[in-house]
Parts: structure tokens; sequence; C-alpha cells
């Protein structure tokens, strides 16, 4: 195997979650010694016995090709050469950016730093993190930017679950505070990412740019869940729609509407940039409209339960919902921000009884198959498009007794379920 690293350097990845574990693991891939600090013991303990406590197939297959050293003891840090922050950046209740965690891991580096080491942010932020957070951290420990520590953001664009794109290929950009820490830093992403490495002329911009990738989509989602609405309002089916227009070659990106948006992006970094802006006296009505309309997915959802199980003379209360799918998206065990959590609220306040079935989160389900949750259920709920439920059709449903079915994904043959009798609504279809 041939690696890049050919000066044997240290890395080491500060929290080995969705993000640092598949880098520290690349890293490792491609001839650096590679450390891996996390908080969490349980995940240190299965990461040294070369488990991955993440459902990944990446993660499956090369963690045990590739082992690293994982442990919570921060004095690690100290040995070096480049660290990268992998930390998460979430927001609370109120949608306030949370910046503890960014802030909690520059201290602990900036407290254990070895001279002229690299360290990279690579948590999503909005732009001006690395000026107001992180570089002020580093000064009060005495270190100077440019001689004793060298200070980069490359903010990370990983899509857990994807098949084609991982950490190997997608290509980055890498913004830094001086001119010698970007060339650090774009030769070591060089090192360890097949994909293009774009330097940014400022820190900033690099920052910026991650915001606006996710922010971009959570517009085009909003903009389809608002036509799903409108659209059911017309009886028109917006996924063949979206389709019919998504044959115009140019000029058109199809999203899809869906019963709401999950995991730690792209419900979450959208805020980073509204009130990083409102600080500086812009107000993002257009981010804030999307926000708002993909929040209310979730309850759109129950809603069309409630109306489709109305057409039959059944309250939702006292109705048994399964909710297929617990997981903010397919094939992933990641249930961060799911829709799940908001349709759980919203059937509650109608006093539905409700049962759940995840085949990636066994743990959290009340139900042990998809079958049991398909017995059980007087009308079902797909919150996941895993790829185990593709199996629910007509045949399958009417023989398990279930009236409705919501597909909170669009992912079933609503031709088929109906020519059973089973009523099917999906989200604009
Ligand atoms: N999950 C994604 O798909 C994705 C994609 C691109 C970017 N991001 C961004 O990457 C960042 C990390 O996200 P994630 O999904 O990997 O989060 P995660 O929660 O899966 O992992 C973060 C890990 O950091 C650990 N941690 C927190 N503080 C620590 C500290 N001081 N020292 C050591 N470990 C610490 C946590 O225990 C956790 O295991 C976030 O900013 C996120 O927005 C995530």
């Amino acid at each position: 195997m041939s690696t890049k690293n050919s000066k044997k350097e240290t890395v080491c990845i500060i929290g080995l979650g969705y993000v640092g574990l598949p880098l520290a693991i690349r890293a490792k891939e491609q001839g650096y010694d590679v450390i891996g600090l996390e908080l969490d013991k349980n995940k240190v303990e299965l990461i040294n016995k070369k488990i991955s406590p993440i459902e990944d197939a990446f993660l499956k297959e090369k963690i045990p090709l590739f082992p690293i050293k994982a442990t919570t003891n921060e004095r690690e840090i100290k040995k070096a050469d480049i660290v990268l922050i992998c930390v998460p950046t979430p927001v609370d209740s109120f949608h306030n950016p949370n910046l503890a965690p960014v802030r909690n891991a520059c201290e602990m580096v900036a407290g254990n730093l070895k001279k002229g080491a690299l360290v990279v942010l690579e948590s999503t932020v909005n732009p001006g993190v690395s000026e107001e957070v992180v570089r002020p951290i580093f000064e009060k420990h005495k270190h100077k930017i440019g001689q004793d520590v060298f200070i980069a953001h490359c903010p990370e664009r990983i899509n857990p679950g994807d098949p084609k794109w991982n950490v190997t290929n997608i290509p980055r950009v890498v913004g830094a505070f001086t001119k010698k820490g970007l060339q650090k830093a774009q030769s070591f992403y060089e090192s360890i990412v097949d994909g293009k490495i774009k330097p940014m002329k400022h820190i900033r911009e690099a920052e910026a740019c991650k915001v606006v990738e996710n922010s971009f989509r959570d517009i085009n989602i909003a903009f389809v869940n608002e036509l799903a609405k409108s659209f059911d309002a017309m009886n028109i089916d917006v996924k063949d729609v979206i389709d019919g227009a998504a044959t115009k070659p140019f000029s058109f990106m199809a999203h899809y509407p869906s019963c709401g948006i999950g995991g730690h992006c792209i419900p979450v970094d959208p805020y980073y940039l509204i009130e990083r802006a409102k600080q500086a006296g812009f107000d993002h009505k257009f981010l804030r409209t999307s926000r708002t309309i993909n929040n209310s997915m979730p309850e759109y959802t129950v809603e069309l339960l409630q109306d489709k199980l109305n057409e039959i003379k059944m309250p939702l209360n006292g109705t048994v919902v399964g909710l297929a799918g617990i997981a903010y998206k397919s094939n992933v065990d990641d249930d961060r921000e799911s829709p799940y959590y908001e349709i759980v609220n919203a059937l509650k306040k109608h006093k539905a009884e409700i049962i759940s079935f995840d085949p990636y989160l066994k743990n959290k389900s009340t139900c042990k198959s998809l079958k049991t949750l398909l017995e059980k259920s007087d009308a079902i709920i797909l919150v996941t498009d895993h790829k185990e439920f593709k199996t629910i059709d007509g045949k399958l449903l009417k023989e398990n007794g279930v009236k409705v079915i919501i597909d909170g994904k669009n992912c079933l043959n609503k031709n088929n379920i109906k020519k059973f009798n089973v009523i099917y609504k999906g989200i604009g279809r």
C-alpha cells in the first residue's frame, strides 16, 4: 500500500464521531500515526477493540485494517504535529448556536500543544468563529499564530451512508490565518483526500462555504415541502411533477419533500448563519422562513394521518400508530434531530398509541421487528426510507390489518397499496 505521509507525522483527532472517526481511519490508512481523543469512554473502548461504534459500511471495513489508538487522555495531544477538531456544534432548544464543545476542545488543545503544530477546526461553524472564538483561546495560552501554532479551518462534508462519496474522495475547501498555515493545511489534506483541495482567501470564507452548502439544501427542501402542501390542496402528485421537471437538463436540481429534516447538519447549520448575521445587523428572512417550513413537516404529517383516519371515522385518540423508522435518513443509525421525535410529540397530543421499529436503532424501538410493528398497528407512518422498509406493499399491509399508511418519504408504491384498499397518503402525493 502506498502512503502519502513520508515524514511519519502524528495526527490527533478530537472527537471520534461521524466526522472524526472516518477521518482518523483515513489518516492512518495514509501512513500517519493517529491518536483519537474522545470524551465517551464506551466509544474509546470499542474503537480500541477495532469495533465501529457507528453503523457504517466504510468504518466496519476499515477499522480492523487501520486501527487507531483512542484515548480520553488530553495530554496525548502533545505528541501531535497535526490536530483536527471534530466536536459537535449543536443548537439549543431556542435554536441558539452552542459553541461550548468547540471552546472546550480549543482550550484542551491550546493547553497541550506541541510547538509549531497545525490545528484545524473541522466542525461546522458560522463565519467568524475561527477569528472570534478559536484564535483568542490560543492567544490566551500565549501561542503566537503563525509561529507556535498554525490555525486552519477545513469544514467537513462527509455524508454518512453515502456509497459513493466519503472521506477519501470528497473535495474540500480550506482557509487559514497565515500563508504558511494555509500551505500546511492544504498539503495535509492533499495527503489524505483524493479530491481537490481548494484554498480560500480568508478563513471566514472557508467557514461560510459550509453554512452556505447546507442552507442551500434547507432552502430547496423548504420549497418542495411548501409545494407538497400546496399540491395536496390541488390534488397534484408533487413527486411526479419534480421527476417531470428534472428532465430539464440544466438549471433545475431535484429536491424532494418529506415528513421532516433531521441530522446534525441541515436543521442546525442555518441557525449559525442566521444568528451571526443578526449580530451583524442582517435579518436572513429567506432562511428563517425555510427553517419554519421544514420544522412544520412532522406536524403536517400527523395532520395527514388524522385526515385519512377521519375518512374511515377513526379518531387518532386510542389508535395504534406504528412508526417505521427512528433515524433521520435511510440506512444509518443516527437519530439526531430526527423528525421521528416531533412526530411522536404531535401524536401524543392526540393521545394516539405509539409503537416503533427501526432496524438500525433496535434499542430505541418498542417492537422487535417490522413484522411485529405491522401486526400491532392500525396505521403506519413511514418515517425513514431504510432499505428494510421497501418491502412494505399493499398485500403486506392488508394481511396485517393496517388501514392507513402515511409515506413520509414518498418511497412506496402508492398504486399497489391503493389496489389493496389500504389508504395511502404521501407528502404531496
Ligand atoms: N454528521 C455529519 O454528517 C456531519 C457532516 C459534516 C460536518 N459535520 C460537522 O462535524 C462536527 C462533528 O459532527 P459529528 O456528527 O461527528 O458529531 P458526533 O456527535 O458524532 O461526534 C462528536 C464527538 O466529539 C466528542 N467530543 C465532544 N467534545 C469533546 C472534547 N472536548 N474532547 C474529545 N471529544 C469530544 C463527542 O463525545 C462525540 O463522540 C459538527 O460540527 C457537525 O456539524 C457533521
